[in-house]
């Protein structure tokens, strides 16, 4: 619908007048079909449809639709929708081409004068703008373009029917890689009209190249080809009597080719070796002949000989002699048989033709190889065909024949493509179908190419049968085998009314373009075209570069007799069939709107004509009846599963199914299209383009999702990228690691081994093996002895057990600590403290050792008294003041006889010790009378004190118990200045009670200390046992 709105918005009044593509037109009669073009081409409408094919009808003037503007309108759009064009024909055969990626060929036809090669420069020129280009590919598009000129001035001539009528078939392959750059050409050549060299009709010129030459060529170029400047001057110019033609300007087309020539890579060089073969040609024809006295022919015109031979480089005087006379090989001697003056003249004209003829050849040969693309990536090709046309002339010879059989080759191509294939595709295809009625002009390529019996077998066979075989011989071996062929007729064969139109040496084909009478005069000469050995030898030693090019290559020595030119030329168009058979094709039918060259005329029995003889009717009988367009299942759904949910993305059953499916979703009228056995056909174009268009909108939105798709996936690929980035990076930081680890465990596995070592030689010596270790021992013994040495001068145990090598340094260590100790402490002691410790050592020196409470008493510090002055009585206090009371203790003392405890105070002065009750005193112990003092060795506080009586008055012994023993003993043997008074005693001490009378003090040891009298009168002391350390 939108296709169609687009469509109609884009025509103008204009481009509406009458219908653009005939199958829309209410009848299918001729006359309708005619009417529709008169009316278009009466308002410069040229071009019309019938489906895709297009039907051009010449309009002999420049129309304003061929520009840049229209080039643009016509790109990449589908082919309905703009009025027909053959822009619109060429775009989209190069998007198919693109899409499928297949080749494709555009048939061009249509009788000479229609403008068929108009039509494929048109096709061409399209291309080169409408392909991306770049720099590289614009040469070649250059060369492509370029090609034209050069080939249309050697190949193209003035005949009756065209001014500018190519007189060769070619063929061109565009080439494109798959962006669709167009990189590269090819062309193939078709039978030159060689005959043209030297001989034109009345009202044609030879090849345009010579009236260039002369026209445009510089003086001094003409001068160095010994050429004048007036084609009047040249027999093969004047015999058409029409060298100047007004639509041709010779001396602008001169310069165009000149230029051309160096687009394709023509140097200076060839170019010369070039102009001078045209040269030579040119020089060949005024060569002229006579006869002398002989009768032989000869040379009237030396100059003329002596050109060619410079110019082709070959010995005059041989090229003379092959003029004249024939070289026959007779066994063992060679024989020169004189030419008559005929004679010459044929030799004359056959070497001219060959001698351009070959540098066509090499001419085109050259220009492919500059269009050649070495690339050897894939590419496709769109072919250009442009062969020359249906051509009837008032004498028709045999390059019109083999024009005409090549125009009967290539209808019969166009009905088996479309016509018959069509037909019986409908058939294969199972498609309820009512049959056209077509011409089918098989019978006629049948007549002229069939093997053994087609009138090119029967040409070969009277070229080569020995014995005098003659064009007229040929006439009457036609007449014999084809005597009844419906499409043959000669004067003999004929009837009474066809015979008056007939001469004796014609004969007539009813071709399917309309009957052609052929004169066989020169039919066995052109088709054998033969060089004399001798003139073929002579020329194979040519200086020019380009003729000794193309004879060399030309086998000299093969006896055998080359191909006919007819079989030539029929295996050439054979070979041609079937590489456009393997191509998808595309048809531009061209029609010649006058015989007279006339622009806004319309023939219309002419156009009638071609119309018919072109089966352009069948063609739309067959389109309307049939379907535009058809598509395998396989490759339809291929291209539009994504229009319809149900095949997208994927369609699981048969294609057909799927199709049907699609094409419902997609609102297909049931007249629309018919499901074959394997192919969808449409009927109408537009019905496809609709489709097409939703495809590409559709195109738009699978593109949008397979972009996120893709950058998901871009960026997942990134992720994993960059994942595994970190994992490498990881493992080598690892391994960086291990390997650290590794070093530092070997390295710490030498170190232990090493101590483990040194640990077992600890006891050695210091040597290089243990020395490390002991003196980590080392290290270590003094780190841990510095944390751990004795506090106190008292603490002897705490010393760390050195290693053995540490033994004496340790021992050394130890005293050093211990006297350093010892200096601490010593002057840290206070002089009380001093003179007190200066009493423990008395006091040591007296018991230590002997007196079991001793030990527990070293700790108990000397006090200076123990009982304080105020405590002391008074009187006491007086009466011994002048002694000073140096100590005092209390005391419990024991009755000598009744041993009874009294508490008394005992104080020391400087004299004597007192035992004091309250204010008395009890006794008096002079220190001069002190004889000795006992205590036991255990753990008792009894001490007894022996005196010297002197006075028997005098009281005796004291015993009694001081809880201050140790005290009390030092500081009265210090007192006293009496050290060794104090005797430990083990047993029982004796003591005096009076004198004479002994008391005596047991000891032992219980539970609990106790002191009592004894039954036996003794003093038993109690002592508890000394708790060991
Ligand atoms: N599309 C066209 N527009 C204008 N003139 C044309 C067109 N096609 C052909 N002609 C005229 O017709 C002449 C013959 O055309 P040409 O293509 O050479 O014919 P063909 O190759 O079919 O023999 C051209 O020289 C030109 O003057
Ligand atoms: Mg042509």
């Amino acid at each position: 619908m939108q296709g169609q709105l687009d469509m109609e918005g884009a025509l103008t009044a204009r481009d509406r007048v009458g219908i653009q593509d005939f199958v829309l037109l209410d009848e299918t009669t001729e006359t309708a079909f005619l009417s529709n073009l008169k009316k278009r081409f009466g308002k410069d409408l040229i071009y019309t449809y019938i489906g895709t094919l297009l039907v051009s009808v010449n309009p002999y003037k420049e129309l304003d639709i061929y520009n840049r503007k229209q080039m643009d309108v016509y790109m990449g759009v589908n082919f309905f929708e703009l009025p027909p064009h053959i822009y619109a024909l060429a775009d989209t055969a190069y998007h198919t081409m693109l899409t499928e990626f297949n080749n494709h060929f555009i048939l061009i036809s249509g009788e000479s004068g229609a403008g068929k090669t108009e039509a494929s420069k048109k096709i061409l020129q399209y291309y080169a703008v409408s392909c991306p280009s770049t720099t590289l590919l614009n040469t070649v598009r250059d060369k492509m373009l370029m090609s034209n000129p050069v080939l249309e001035a050697f190949g193209n001539a003035k005949t009756l029917k065209n001014d500018n009528s190519s007189r060769f078939g070619k063929y061109m392959d565009i080439q494109f890689d798959s962006q669709g750059d167009a990189v590269g050409g090819h062309i193939l050549n078709y039978l030159l009209e060689k005959s043209r060299v030297v001989h034109q009709n009345h009202g044609e010129r030879n090849f345009h190249i010579f009236y260039q030459l002369l026209d445009g060529g510089s003086d001094e170029l003409l001068q160095r080809l010994g050429l004048e400047r007036n084609s009047q001057h040249y027999n093969y110019l004047t015999q058409g009597e029409c060298a100047i033609v007004s639509s041709i300007n010779d001396k602008n087309d001169w310069k165009s080719v000149k230029n051309a020539l160096q687009v394709i890579d023509f140097d200076a060089e060839s170019t010369n070796h070039l102009l001078e073969v045209v040269a030579s040609v040119l020089h060949l024809g005024n060569i002229q002949f006579d006869t002398d006295e002989k009768g032989h022919t000869c040379l009237n015109n030396n100059s003329e000989l002596s050109w060619v031979s410079n110019l082709l480089g070959v010995d005059a005087k041989k090229l003379q002699e092959g003029f004249t006379f024939r070289k026959i090989e007779a066994k063992t001697e060679q024989v020169f048989s004189p030419f008559t003056v005929d004679h010459a003249i044929y030799v004359r004209d056959a070497l001219a033709k060959a001698i351009y003829g070959q540098t066509f050849t090499w001419l085109v040969n050259r220009i492919n190889e500059s269009m050649e693309n070495k690339d050897s990536s894939r590419k496709t090709v769109i072919g250009l065909l442009d062969i020359y046309g249906f051509e009837v002339f008032y004498v028709n010879s045999f390059e019109q024949f083999c024009i005409n059989y090549c125009n009967e080759k290539l209808q019969q191509l166009f009905i088996q493509l479309t016509l018959k294939s069509e037909q019986e595709e409908y058939e294969a295809e199972g498609i309820e179908w009512e049959p056209v009625q077509f011409f089918n002009n098989k019978i006629i390529c049948d007549l002229v190419e069939e093997r053994h019996r087609g009138i090119i077998s029967l040409l070969d066979e009277e070229c080569l049968r020995p014995g005098d075989a003659t064009d007229l011989t040929f006439l009457d071996r036609l007449e014999d085998k084809m005597g009844n062929h419906p499409h043959f007729v000669t004067h003999r064969l004929a009837d009474k009314m066809t015979r008056k139109t007939l001469e004796r040496g014609d004969f007539r084909l009813l071709h399917y373009a309309g009957e052609v009478t052929y004169c066989v005069v020169g039919f066995l000469d052109k088709n054998n075209n033969l060089l004399y050995r001798n003139i073929k030898d002579l020329i194979c030693q040519s200086k020019n570069a380009i003729i000794s090019e193309c004879f060399s290559s030309m086998d000299t020595d093969n006896r055998r007799r080359p191909e006919t030119v007819a079989t030539q030329f029929k295996n050439s168009l054979m070979k041609l069939t079937e590489m456009l058979m393997a191509k998808e094709a595309w048809y531009i039918r061209c029609l010649k709107s006058n015989e007279s060259k006339q622009p806004d005329q319309f023939d219309e029995a002419l156009i009638r004509h071609q119309v018919k003889y072109l089966g352009l009717m069948e063609h739309l009988r067959v389109r309307r009846a049939g379907f535009a367009y058809r598509r395998k299942y396989e490759d339809f759904l291929k291209r539009y599963k994504p229009l319809c949910p149900a095949t997208w993305p994927h369609w699981r059953g048969l294609p057909a199914d799927g199709v049907e499916l699609l094409v419902q979703h997609l609102g297909y009228l049931p007249d629309e299209y018919r499901m074959g056995r394997t192919k969808i056909f449409i009927r109408h174009p537009r019905t496809l383009y609709a489709t097409e268009d939703a495809y590409e909108r559709c195109k738009h939105e699978l593109a949008t999702r397979l972009q996120a798709k893709y950058k998901g996936y871009k960026a997942k690929g990134e992720f994993r990228k960059q994942k595994e980035a970190a994992t490498k990076i990881e493992t080598c930081w690892r391994g960086a690691q291990a390997r650290k680890e590794k070093e530092k465990r070997a390295w710490a596995v030498k170190v232990i081994k090493k101590f483990i070592k040194a640990y077992m030689n600890r006891g050695q010596l210091k040597t290089t093996d243990n020395s490390e270790y002991l003196a980590f021992v080392r290290q270590s013994y003094l780190n841990r002895l510095k944390n751990s040495l004795p506090k106190t001068v008292l603490d002897k145990t705490t010393w760390l057990t050195p290693p053995a090598v540490m033994t004496e340094a340790s021992g050394l260590l130890r005293k050093i600590h211990y006297r350093l100790m010892v200096r601490k402490y010593v002057r840290g002691v206070t002089p009380q403290r001093k003179a007190q410790l200066q009493l423990k050592v008395v006091t040591s020196s007296i018991f230590k050792g002997k007196k079991e409470s001793y030990p527990k008493s070293i700790p108990q510090p000397f006090v200076d008294t123990r009982i304080s002055d105020q405590d002391i009585n008074m009187r006491i206090l007086s009466m011994i003041r002048n002694e000073h009371i140096k100590y005092s203790v209390p005391v419990i003392k024991y009755d000598r006889n009744g041993f009874k405890p009294r508490p008394r105070q005992l104080i020391l002065t400087q004299a004597a010790a007192y035992m004091v009750e309250e204010a008395k005193i009890k006794q008096r112990v002079a220190y001069s009378s002190l004889k000795g003092i006992s205590v036991s060795n255990l753990t008792d506080d009894i001490i007894i004190i022996h005196v010297t009586r002197e006075d028997p008055k005098q009281k005796g012994d004291l015993v009694f118990q001081c809880d201050h023993l140790f005290e009390f003993l030092t500081k009265l043997s210090v007192i006293a200045k009496k050290e060794n008074v104090v005797k430990v005693v083990q047993g029982s001490i004796k003591f005096e009670i009076q004198p004479g009378k002994e008391g005596v003090v047991d000891f032992s040891t219980g539970q609990e200390p106790m002191a009592y009298k004894a039954k036996n009168g003794h003093l038993m002391v109690v002592a508890t046992r000394a708790r060991t350390r």
